[in-house]
């Protein structure tokens, strides 16, 4: 079911109450911030989460003044919401602002950071695992073929065993690069052993958060996490090619060179100005400050007045109820599967909101899901992935049991 602006805004209007007296949400009002849950039981949010009404009314106002009144190039008023939204970002991941910078997109960010650490020159190495997004391990099989020492340890049943991290790392070993919790089955990385390892051996971790800021409790200097980015679109509930990146401060510019600047040169000779100054170069190179050194030109301003919009909701409703939440559902899907025909490939006692199970019929099941409007992701063959979240309710769970049987 499609809604029209104003019902949204109304809607936005009157559940962002409710919303803030959630001191213990009540989750069934939730359910009413997301017109998606409305018909259809969606369980696809580890590929892409639906806007609550909150956001996508702030993203409509964003629309209205993109439309009707643009007109100031530095476009202030939209960019105090930007930092605001770096701060809440930081304030998610336990970090400071000053270790905040925006990106376009988790993989791309990782790419650049790869850059910036320049291992491959350095004779260094970079250790990952198979429960990586497979987009990174694309990027880290094209530089094994330019010549960057990679190695990628296997998971052992749908898990990494860290005596194969151990055998993998070695004193050359730069980055230890890993999805906290992985697309794939939502497994849980033991990150708190990585990063003793990498720190250990004189190496980094990097931790790709996408699958789980904003649904479960990360604190990146518990973890030992020294780098980490996301994209807003799954579970910060925000847009896609808007994200952030996390950069330790102390290793800012001393391990990790910009490779890109957003700021412009100054021209250093006539006609371009009227005194040129002869001690200086022809064209001088500018550069941001602090995390915005690595930034690209104007990061959109729609992904950010989401990303604020859904992360002042996540804060509302509390990282651990949301986590709470899923993990009643999950809990449940994790019991019942099994018993029907479909075992786990999720380990017990995790704590993520993605499970997923082997289907001995994947075609069959999804045109099952198909028709009772059920929405499951099915990858690598028969792996079927279900991911709830805030909205998703027991009815949901029941839908989808129903769909299975
Ligand atoms: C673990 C993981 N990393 C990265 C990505 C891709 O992120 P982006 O589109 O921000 O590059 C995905 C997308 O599904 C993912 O699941």
């Amino acid at each position: 079911m499609h809604v029209n602006r104003r019902e949204l805004l109304a809607s936005a209007a009157m559940s962002a109450s409710a919303a803030a007296a959630l001191a213990a949400p009540d989750f069934s009002a939730v359910r009413r911030d997301f017109p998606r849950a409305r018909t259809a039981a969606y369980f696809d949010n580890a590929s892409c989460h639906p806007l609550s009404v909150h956001t996508a009314a702030a993203l409509h106002r964003y629309v209205d003044w993109a439309t009707n009144e643009v007109g100031d190039p530095w476009w202030p008023s939209w960019t105090n919401p930007r930092s605001e939204a770096k701060n809440l970002f930081a304030k998610l991941i336990n970090a400071k602002p000053n270790e905040i910078a925006f990106a376009r997109s988790t993989i791309e960010a990782e790419s650049n950071l790869l850059n910036g650490m320049d291992i491959q020159s350095s004779g260094g190495n970079v250790v990952t695992n198979d429960l990586h997004y497979t987009a990174a391990i694309h990027n880290y099989k094209m530089r094994q073929q330019a010549g960057l020492d990679v190695r990628v340890v296997k998971h052992r049943d749908w898990q990494i065993d860290m005596r194969d991290m151990e055998r993998a790392v070695n004193n050359k070993t730069r980055l230890i690069a890993v999805a906290l919790v992985s697309n794939v089955n939502g497994y849980l990385q033991p990150i708190k052993q990585i990063s003793e390892l990498a720190h250990a051996h004189g190496a980094y971790v990097y931790a790709d958060i996408i699958q789980c800021a904003g649904a479960i409790p990360i604190d990146v200097k518990a973890m030992g996490i020294d780098f980490a980015a996301c994209s807003t679109y799954k579970w910060l509930m925000g847009c896609k090619g808007f994200g952030f990146v996390y950069m330790r401060e102390d290793l800012q510019i001393k391990v990790v060179k910009p490779t890109h600047d957003h700021g412009g040169v100054q021209y250093n000779y006539a006609p371009w100005t009227m005194r040129p100054d002869p001690n200086r170069e022809e064209i001088i190179a500018g550069h941001g400050d602090g995390p915005a050194r690595y930034e690209v030109s104007y990061p959109a301003y729609e992904g950010a007045i989401c990303a604020l919009e859904s992360l002042k909701y996540i804060h509302r409703l509390g990282v651990n109820n949301i986590r709470a939440h899923a993990r009643s559902l999950t809990d449940r899907l994790h019991k019942e599967l099994p018993a029907l025909g479909c075992p786990s490939i999720t380990p017990k006692d995790n704590e993520s909101p993605i499970v997923a199970f082997a289907v001995k019929d994947p075609k069959k099941v999804m045109e099952d899901m198909k028709k009772a409007d059920v929405w499951v992701a099915m990858r690598f063959g028969n792996k079927m992935r279900i991911a709830p979240s805030v909205y998703n309710s027991h009815q949901d769970v029941d839908r989808l049991l129903a769909a299975l049987a």
